[in-house]
């Protein structure tokens, strides 16, 4: 439960919140480089953390993310000519570069330098694993790109794909987190699915009672879920959070490693990033088909848009015959889907002072408690955890143990990411 003062901290996410000042000392997945396709091409509209931006690459295929409105007369510069080196306005012709430095006003006389005294807000921008980061912080604060697994993987090891959801980011997050949900809402789907079927990991997850155990970590979590395998034994799944935003699911079998990343387009919306890779082999044609049509973790869009198919304006698309059958727990199809519309129907920011927390809830629990200790710990002046790359190169994972060892130390080897060497799933 959380009383509204502390559930405002860690859901607000605007300019001048405590959270928002968080968040903005880390990088920040916000566009596939696929929507920018190209030197010259269209600008794209971004909000994050309740920032209009606007995205775009120049002639020379440098990438700059911008106030979105002209310093002018506020006009948005998404109808802007993306020409010979910078952003022109389409209203008085107004140009700037990708630093937002404005290069050219042409009512005024080039020897007045006029034009140099205006200056648009810019983040600075990286691309890597076909991903654009931004660094929304103080220059002098930029911490180093982050070092996912994923990110530095051939582009055949890896699929990634992001989905609009219509709520704040920590509801959605905390569904990565808890992992004891799975038995419930995705059950239907762990038998039939293409990407997870015929697993033992399935097959163990007919426990319906796990057993947490949460460990901090250096970039944030290491949350266990121990469920009955073998008689004297525990089938375990371990699922990364690592701050401010990522969650790694554990995996089955011989399948890719999946993770997400929940980022706020603005308190009541968010971005949920999917990244499914495979450390040591290309992703198979078969499982690359399944992904693109919305299987695994991913769902279909509504093309040119990254709004789901299924969405809340037409009830996720929700089948009571397959409900009552059991093909899907809940009627809805897709696994991403099965989780976008329990977290959207929570409300945009769900009412933590109503809620009733049992056990499973303790990885929960930890997470909140980090984000808050960590935005006062960054009001005080203090350097936020998780900024070193060592904190990203963790895996989650999945393995038999006998009953009574720690999972942590007799497994270590396997929540870290290791070049060349396969997961540790079954
Ligand atoms: S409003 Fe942009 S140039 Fe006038
Ligand atoms: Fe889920």
């Amino acid at each position: 439960m959380l009383k509204p003062e502390a559930n405002e901290l860690v859901t607000r996410t605007g300019p001048g919140t405590p959270m928002g000042a968080l968040l903005r000392r880390y990088w920040i997945p916000f566009l596939l480089s696929a929507e920018l396709p190209e030197p010259d091409c269209p600008p794209v509209r971004v909000k994050l953390l309740s920032e209009r931006l606007l995205a775009f690459r120049d002639s020379d295929g440098r990438l700059g993310l911008i106030d979105e409105f002209c310093a002018h007369r506020g006009v948005s510069l998404w109808f802007g000519r993306n020409e010979q080196g910078g952003l022109r306005c389409p209203y008085h012709g107004w140009k700037y570069d990708v630093t937002g430095q404005c290069m050219e006003v042409p009512s005024e006389p080039v020897e007045s330098g006029f034009c140099r005294k205006i200056r648009l807000k810019s983040y600075r921008c990286e691309e890597r694993g076909g991903v654009i980061w931004a660094y929304m912080g103080a220059p002098a604060d930029e911490p180093p790109i982050p070092a996912f697994e994923w990110m530095s993987l051939a582009a055949s090891h890896r699929y990634v794909s992001k989905r609009w959801q219509e709520c704040n980011f920590l509801q959605a997050m905390e569904g990565g987190i808890d992992s004891s949900h799975v038995s419930f809402l995705h059950s239907g789907d762990l038998h039939t699915d293409p990407l997870h079927k015929g697993t033992k990991g399935a097959h163990y997850q007919r426990d319906r009672k796990p057993t947490f155990e949460v460990i901090e970590s250096p970039g944030g979590l290491h949350i266990g879920a121990r469920r009955n395998a073998e008689a004297g034994h525990y089938y375990w799944r371990i699922t990364q959070w690592i701050m401010p935003w990522y969650t790694m699911v554990p995996p089955y079998g011989d399948n890719a490693l999946n993770g997400h990343a929940w980022v706020p387009i603005d308190d009541e919306n968010c971005f949920t990033w999917t990244f499914t890779y495979h450390p040591v082999r290309p992703l198979s044609e078969a499982e690359l088909a399944a992904m693109r049509q919305g299987g695994g973790i991913h769902t279909e869009l509504i093309p040119g848009t990254f709004r789901p198919a299924a969405n809340k304006d037409n009830d996720y698309l929700i089948d009571r015959a397959a409900q009552r059958e059991g093909r899907t727990y809940s009627g809805v199809a897709g696994i991403a889907m099965q989780d976008a519309s329990v977290q959207e129907s929570m409300g945009p920011i769900q009412d933590r002072a109503k809620e009733n927390l049992v056990s499973t809830d303790n990885a929960i629990i930890m997470a909140r408690h980090r984000l808050r200790r960590a935005a006062l710990a960054v009001a005080n002046g203090e350097t936020p955890p998780a900024l070193a790359p060592e904190c990203h190169r963790v895996r989650s994972a999945t393995f038999v143990l006998p009953a009574g060892v720690p999972f942590a130390t007799a497994r270590r080897d396997a929540l870290l990411a290791r070049e060349g060497v396969a997961p540790t799933s079954i």
